[in-house]
């Protein structure tokens, strides 16, 4: 198959990917962050509001994570220059007037299960994701071990429609069909239809439990965060795998464990159980696939009608909208603009 976004790490698609952790940027702190191959500063003012920007600082380059944060903006450390929240340059100490002062390229921050997102867009066009059932829902979450493998997200995301490794790798005697939904450019969902076989007397008990198909729920948003939703009629675990692609075409990852939020002490406890329970699943299902992402190069040359899912994953992402991207070519497209400094401003 020829594709030109998918496994492409030239090629970044719009949309939310997670950054580091909410609790690793504490206020008035800032950071470095090489972020989908592109160097940025994160920093969180005194509102708590977390600021996503080009790191270099337009007026000589020096990197703006070694400069201050005061209230709400950011002072460069080379020649004081201070931007805002949005950009904007507000201060240069030297001089109270100035007719080209080049505004810095931010990008839209949210915060969201412990952890801080960023939109590659100028305007965040959808949501940070979620599972499609939580939505709307409070919830509580816990987040696994970060982790960078071998290859790029789009060969990861496949991993989880791709039933026929299930029977290889994980030695699980299931026979999935996955039915895919698109609900929009940005968004896929794949839903299981086949019932458990009634083979065994184990899997007859299990059956009990599904009034339906087996439940095995899959939503991929941005074709590099993907949820997972298994489980019984009254449990269900939910999992999101977020994906980044580094520059070189690895991922990064981090997983969320996510459930529907209980009430009261009784609660608290039975999600804290739940969230280990969901923790577990999740290292069963990535520890037989490790050993095949270290080495795999993706080469797709003989789909059957089995990879079908998989086609229609890779057809989705195709058609995603992508950004251009890399410091370059936004400094580029950067408009210079005017300024006249308030009084109060430092001559
Ligand atoms: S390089 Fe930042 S103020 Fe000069
Ligand atoms: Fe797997």
């Amino acid at each position: 198959m020829k594709t030109t976004v998918f496994n492409n790490a030239e090629k970044i698609i719009e949309g939310w990917y997670w950054a580091i952790r909410s609790a690793e940027l504490k206020r008035g702190r800032a950071r470095a962050l090489s972020f989908l191959g592109r160097e940025l500063v994160l920093y969180r003012g005194q509102d708590s509001r977390v600021c996503a920007m080009d790191a270099y600082c337009p007026h000589m380059g020096a990197h703006l994570a070694e400069g201050k944060v005061e209230g709400n903006s950011i002072r460069c450390l080379f020649h004081y220059w201070k931007y805002d929240q949005s950009g904007r340059c507000i201060e240069i100490p030297c001089q109270q007037q100035t007719d080209f002062v080049p505004q810095i390229q931010t990008l839209p921050v949210e915060e969201k299960y412990g952890l801080i997102w960023i939109w590659t867009g100028s305007q965040a066009k959808m949501p940070v994701p979620c599972v499609p059932e939580l939505e709307g829902h409070e919830c509580d979450f816990a987040l696994g071990k970060r982790f960078t493998k071998a290859c790029h997200p789009s060969v990861m995301m496949i991993n989880a429609i791709d039933s026929q490794h299930f029977n290889s790798v994980h030695q699980l005697s299931v026979d999935l069909n996955l039915e895919p939904a698109e609900i929009d450019e940005s968004r896929i969902l794949f839903k299981n239809t086949t019932s458990i076989p009634r083979t065994r007397w184990v899997l007859r008990f299990f059956s009990r439990f599904y009034s339906d198909a087996l439940t095995y729920i899959l939503c991929y948003w941005f074709a590099s965060t993907g949820t997972v939703t298994i489980g019984p009629d009254f449990l269900h675990f939910h999992i999101l795998f977020a994906l980044r692609p580094t520059r070189d075409g690895r991922s990064e990852g981090q997983p969320i464990f996510v459930t529907r939020k209980r009430k009261g002490l009784l609660g608290k406890i039975a999600n804290r159980f739940l969230l280990l329970l969901t923790r577990a699943v999740s290292y069963y299902f990535a520890r037989g696939d490790t050993l095949i992402f270290k080495t795999i190069k993706f080469d797709f040359r003989a789909p059957i009608k089995a990879d079908l899912p998989i086609i229609r994953f890779i057809q989705h992402t195709e058609r995603q909208k992508t950004v251009s991207w890399g410091l370059v070519e936004e400094r580029d497209q950067i408009e210079p603009v005017t300024l006249k400094f308030p009084a109060s401003a430092k001559n």
